[in-house]
């Protein structure tokens, strides 16, 4: 994709996802028809699938020969990241916009065979975007992000993880996990994927863990953390593959050695 064609599709989207949140915004108050999807606690709105249909209709129209991998069944099906390929979470946080009507977000990363380009992640009710562009820095609304604070340890982090993973299950083993959160500095669980990858691109946190994260959860927070130096891996610190559920840790990378042999690698089942 050349300077220009890259530009403009940047302002697209961000105007776009603008578009989409005021919409979101406009009518948060109008009653909602809530379902439930793989299980009784993953939920859906019909403002899911709303946004969704927004962004695949200006795809289709403007860029027909991009691709869409999409949560909510507007996407395309395919086997491979070569071309373009948009990756939407329409509403991340589905839970906190049922229940909250705050700390949700609209996740869309944009892919070239495989090379996260473009990241947009909108706090759709605080207005805030974050955003970047590859090679041009990461952004909060119009403010640059620094990069991260090379000197941190684990003991001066604060770290995002759902609580879920300190109870017995079958991914890790939650007394090692248990160790961690006793030895870091605090904790956070804020219900969207992708504003905890934010937090931490802004460096308000040092880290997200999670156990199992589908592509739309990720796609767009990893191009901005690494613009801020910061680093995405699965819990194992190989890279992940963005077609596919995997576990995840992303995190300031002066700990992420640390976060990985000290504890993942041995809580790992
Ligand atoms: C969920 C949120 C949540 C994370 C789940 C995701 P959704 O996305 O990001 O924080 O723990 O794993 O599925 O369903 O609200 O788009
Ligand atoms: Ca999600
Ligand atoms: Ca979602």
């Amino acid at each position: 994709m050349d300077v220009i064609t890259r530009e403009t599709l940047f302002n697209r989207v961000r105007a776009w996802i603008l578009e989409a949140g005021a919409i979101i915004r406009n009518q948060i108050n109008d009653p909602l028809e809530i379902n439930t999807k793989s299980n009784p606690k993953d939920l859906v709105t019909e403002m899911d699938r709303k946004v969704e249909f927004f962004f695949a209709s200006k795809i289709k129209q403007y860029y027909p020969e991009h691709l869409l991998l999409s949560e909510e069944g507007y996407g395309d099906t395919f086997e491979n990241v070569s071309g373009t390929v948009w990756i939407i979470d329409p509403i991340d946080g589905t839970m906190n916009f049922v229940h909250q009507k705050q700390n949700f977000a609209i996740s869309i990363g944009i892919y070239e065979h495989g090379i996260g380009e473009i990241g947009f992640i909108y706090d759709v009710m605080n207005n805030n975007l974050y955003s970047a562009l590859r090679g041009n820095g990461a952004f909060k609304n119009t403010k640059r992000l620094a990069p991260l604070n090379k000197n941190k340890t684990i003991h001066e982090s604060i770290i995002c993880l759902n609580h879920y993973w300190l109870t017995k299950n079958r991914i890790v083993d939650e007394t090692v996990m248990q160790q961690l959160i006793k030895d870091v500095r605090g904790t956070r669980t804020y219900g969207s994927a992708a504003l905890e990858f934010a937090y931490v691109a802004e460096g308000v946190v040092d880290a997200y863990i999670s156990m199992g994260l589908e592509p739309w959860d990720i796609a767009a927070g990893r191009i901005i953390i690494e613009e801020v130096d910061g680093v995405t891996t699965n819990i194992s610190g190989d890279k992940v593959n963005m077609l596919e559920r995997t576990s995840i840790l992303t995190c300031n990378p002066s700990i992420q050695k640390d976060l990985i042999h000290t504890y993942l690698l041995k809580a790992k089942k």
